[in-house]
């Protein structure tokens, strides 16, 4: 692929095509060997936490999600889900009806205060506004019975029941560290109540991984696991439920399979993935203690654009590119200061890219880049781009070899996927080139699927309960 792809951006002159070509190629084309390694690793991982001894205390061990079917059509009926992700809160109201839905929505990207602030209070009454905003929207305060509303909660949880997960630690640019260690739905239902008019009771709480695979299978039965790519990545497949601890020892339920979030954000924490990481990544974990300890950060939007600046800030400095810059612009100085969005966006005019460039350089007052510069800083966002495809790809492959059906769906959603086209076609290819000759996968689009699973699971446990 990436030989093929795009080499007409790579008309550049002698020096920098060598930096290109001998750095970057080195560093972020990883090739097949590294990749099944990936995929084979992970999986001894998987294997390793779901093992009756495994050790309970260790902090990345897995919890299942407590869901043990996907919807089978026969839901029925007006539920609400609230989608708690890395930069947006979704709110929504969902009619599922003969197997369709239809929904309104109300998305606000959260205001950073909430997000750094140590406390989770104003974090919560927040998003209990944001409910409150969308149920007048829908004339809904009030209601005589309650409304069952599915929490997607999309960071690492301690989950102790279908309805109930307690607080690991946060990810993302979080900190609210006082809710570490306390129940999500019971500090929700606390907002809601302070809110008031709310009639509402919160019966499900869930992994964004685990809403999009429900509301992939609702879709396509063919789905048999979740994706996210956006902010962070993450991916859940059903496993039998005799292969889980907490599951062990109850009678009758031999048969079943529950789905589980694997967590393969962590995957790699220590020296681990150490053949996979770069200059850049070393930096990053150096830079980022605290944020992030695994794999995630070669693959997910928090860090897509963080790779990018580092990779340009190199070739600044070491005069390669850039050299009409009098300084390195300020507004890329401070950690995470290159949004991933800008590399999406850059990547999305294959062949109009400098004029993209420029017009994003010239927002903040950077001056016209000469074609060179340009070319050089298209071919970084694509090469950490397809470094990113790559690694989802194996981390989906394992999953797929777990799951082991011919034909495989892997329901998807989240931001570096929804806006990068290179991300997808580059997963779509090299998952199927990693995979076993005999199985097929294809990825299923799943929007807003994070939070209408979430509404989906609240209408499936209504019919249990
Ligand atoms: C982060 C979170 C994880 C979530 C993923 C995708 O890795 O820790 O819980 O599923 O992002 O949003």
């Amino acid at each position: 692929y990436i030989g093929t792809v795009r080499s007409d951006i790579l008309k550049i002159i002698p020096d920098s095509r060598s930096f290109v070509e001998e750095h970057l190629f080195q560093v972020f084309f990883l090739p097949d060997e590294k990749l099944n390694k990936v995929k084979d690793l992970l999986q001894a991982e998987i294997d390793k936490r779901l093992h009756p001894d495994a050790d309970l205390n260790d902090p990345f061990t897995f919890y299942p999600s407590f869901v043990e079917q996907v919807p089978d059509g026969s839901e029925n009926g007006k539920y609400l889900a609230i989608d708690l992700g890395g930069t947006k809160c979704r709110t929504l109201v969902v009619d599922v009806n003969n197997k369709t839905t239809s929904q309104n929505i109300i998305e606000e990207t959260i205001p950073m205060d909430y997000i750094r602030d140590e406390s989770a209070s104003n974090l919560f009454d927040y998003i209990a506004d944001q409910l409150h905003r969308l149920l007048t929207d829908c004339k809904l305060l009030n209601t005589p019975t309650s409304l069952k509303l599915g929490f997607t909660f999309s960071f690492p949880v301690k989950q102790l029941a279908v309805d109930k997960a307690e607080v690991i630690n946060w990810t993302k640019h979080y900190k609210c560290s006082d809710l570490i260690g306390k129940d999500v739905v019971d500090k929700l239902e606390d907002s809601i109540r302070k809110r008031g008019e709310m009639n509402v009771k919160c019966t499900a709480v869930i992994n964004d991984t685990i809403g999009t695979l429900i509301t992939g299978a609702f879709i396509d039965p063919h789905c048999s696991i979740g994706l996210i790519s956006g902010t962070g990545t993450n991916g859940c497949c059903f496993e039998p439920v005799k292969n889980i601890r907490e599951y062990r020892n109850t009678n009758g339920r031999e048969e079943k399979m529950v789905a589980i979030d694997t967590r393969w954000n962590n995957f790699g924490y220590g020296d681990v993935i150490d053949f996979l990481m770069s200059e850049y990544d070393r930096e990053i974990t150096r830079d980022t203690v605290g944020i992030n300890m695994g794999i995630e950060k070669l693959m997910c939007g928090m860090f897509i654009g963080e790779n990018v600046r580092r990779v340009l800030h190199k070739m600044y400095t070491e005069g390669i590119s850039f050299t009409s810059w009098k300084s390195w612009p300020s507004q890329w100085k401070d950690v995470f200061s290159l949004d991933t969005s800008v590399v999406s966006d850059i990547l999305s005019h294959p062949l109009n890219g400098m004029v993209i460039v420029n017009k994003y350089l010239s927002k903040f007052n950077i001056d016209n880049l000469p074609e060179n510069d340009c070319r050089l800083l298209y071919r970084v966002c694509e090469l950490v781009v397809i470094r990113a495809g790559h690694v989802t790809a194996a981390c989906v492959a394992c999953l797929v070899q777990r799951v082991g059906k011919e034909v495989i769906g892997v329901a998807v959603d989240g931001s570096v996927f929804k806006h990068t086209s290179l991300y997808r076609d580059v997963l779509n290819d090299k998952a199927n080139t990693l995979v076993d000759h005999k199985q097929k996968v294809y990825f299923v689009p799943c929007n807003d699927g994070s939070g209408l699973g979430a509404a989906l699971i609240a209408a499936m446990m209504d019919k249990s309960d």
